[in-house]
C-alpha cells in the first residue's frame, strides 16, 4: 500500500472501471495525481492497464494495479472489490466508467446487444456499487458514474444505449437515497468529448460541434476534472449529475 504523504487524496483508494484508455484513463491518471491508489479495471485493453499501472508505480511504488473482468459476468464483480480491497486495504471512491456503445436500429436489435449494452452501462454499475456497499458506508465513501448527454434525452438509433444511460441516470439518483446518508452517488454526463474509435461521418462530427455553445468537442481532462471536483470538493452534493458537454444540453441536444 502507498504510505507516502502530499496529494489531497492521499491515502485513499479508488477503482474505475475500464481505466486503461480513453476517459477512464485520464480520470484515473488526475485522481492518481492527487495521491489517490488506483485500481485500474480492464478487460481487453491488458497491455495498456499494465503500462498504466507501471508509469504510476514508478511515481508512487505500489500505488496502482491493474484488475481484468468482463463486467457483464455477474459473478466476478464481488471479486473485483474483493482484489482491490486486498491490494489496498480499503476502498472510497468506485467509478462506473467502461461502457460499451453502438447503434442498435429497431428491426435489427438482438438479444445480445440488449445484454451487452445494458449489462456494461446499467447492471454492472448496481451491482459493483452493491458489492462495495458495505466497504463505501464505512469510508464515507462516493460512487461516480459516468453516464451521457443521451440518458436525458436519446441519441437517433441508439435505442438501448441511450435506455441503459437512462436507467443509469435514475440509478444515480436512487443509489443516492439507498445508501445515504453515508455514501455519496453522484454522476457525469459527457457531451462530445473523444468520437468512438473506428470510422464515423466527418459531416456528423461537424453537426454535433455545430450544436454545442462552446463550438468543440471537449478533452478527456475536463471529465477528469469534473470527476475530482465530486471526489474531493463536493461533500454535499449527491443525487447529481453534472454535464460536461460544452453546452450542448443548454443549446437544445
Ligand atoms: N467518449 C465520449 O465522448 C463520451 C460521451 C458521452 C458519454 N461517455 C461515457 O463516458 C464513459 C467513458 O467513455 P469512453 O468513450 O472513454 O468509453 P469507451 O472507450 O467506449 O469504453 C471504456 C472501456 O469500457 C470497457 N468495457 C467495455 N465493455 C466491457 C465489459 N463487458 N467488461 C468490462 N469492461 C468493458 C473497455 O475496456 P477494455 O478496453 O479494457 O476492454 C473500454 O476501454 C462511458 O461510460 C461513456 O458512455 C463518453
Amino acid at each position: 500500500m502507498n504510505t507516502q504523504s502530499g496529494g489531497t487524496l492521499s491515502g485513499q483508494t479508488v477503482l474505475v472501471t475500464g481505466a486503461a484508455r480513453r476517459l477512464g484513463r485520464a480520470i484515473a491518471e488526475r485522481l492518481h495525481q492527487e495521491g489517490a491508489n488506483l485500481a485500474i479495471h480492464y478487460r481487453r485493453s491488458g497491455q495498456e492497464a499494465q503500462a498504466l499501472a507501471a508509469q504510476m508505480n514508478a511515481v508512487r511504488p505500489r500505488s496502482a494495479e491493474a484488475f481484468a473482468c468482463d463486467l457483464r459476468e455477474l459473478a466476478l464483480l464481488p471479486g473485483l472489490i474483493a482484489q482491490t480491497l486486498a491490494a489496498f486495504g480499503r476502498l472510497d471512491v468506485l467509478v462506473n466508467n467502461a461502457s460499451s456503445f453502438y447503434p442498435t436500429p429497431v428491426g435489427e436489435i438482438t438479444p445480445e446487444q440488449f445484454e451487452d449494452l445494458i449489462g456494461t452501462n446499467l447492471r454492472a454499475p448496481l451491482f459493483l456499487a452493491q458489492a462495495a456497499a458495505h466497504e463505501l458506508r464505512l469510508r464515507r465513501g462516493l460512487i461516480l458514474n459516468l453516464i451521457d448527454i443521451h440518458g436525458f434525452k436519446p441519441l437517433k438509433r441508439h435505442p438501448v444505449y441511450s435506455a441503459a444511460k437512462a436507467g443509469l441516470l435514475m440509478l444515480t439518483q436512487a443509489l443516492a437515497r439507498e445508501l445515504g446518508p453515508e455514501v455519496r452517488v453522484n454522476g457525469i454526463a459527457p457531451g462530445p468529448i473523444l468520437w468512438p474509435d473506428g470510422p464515423m461521418d466527418r459531416d456528423l462530427k461537424a453537426r454535433i460541434v455545430a450544436r454545442t455553445i462552446l463550438k468543440r468537442v471537449g478533452s478527456p481532462d475536463d471529465v477528469a476534472r469534473a470527476a475530482l471536483f465530486f471526489v474531493r470538493d463536493a461533500p454535499y452534493v449527491t443525487g447529481q449529475v453534472l454535464p460536461v458537454d460544452g453546452g450542448r444540453t443548454a443549446g437544445g441536444l
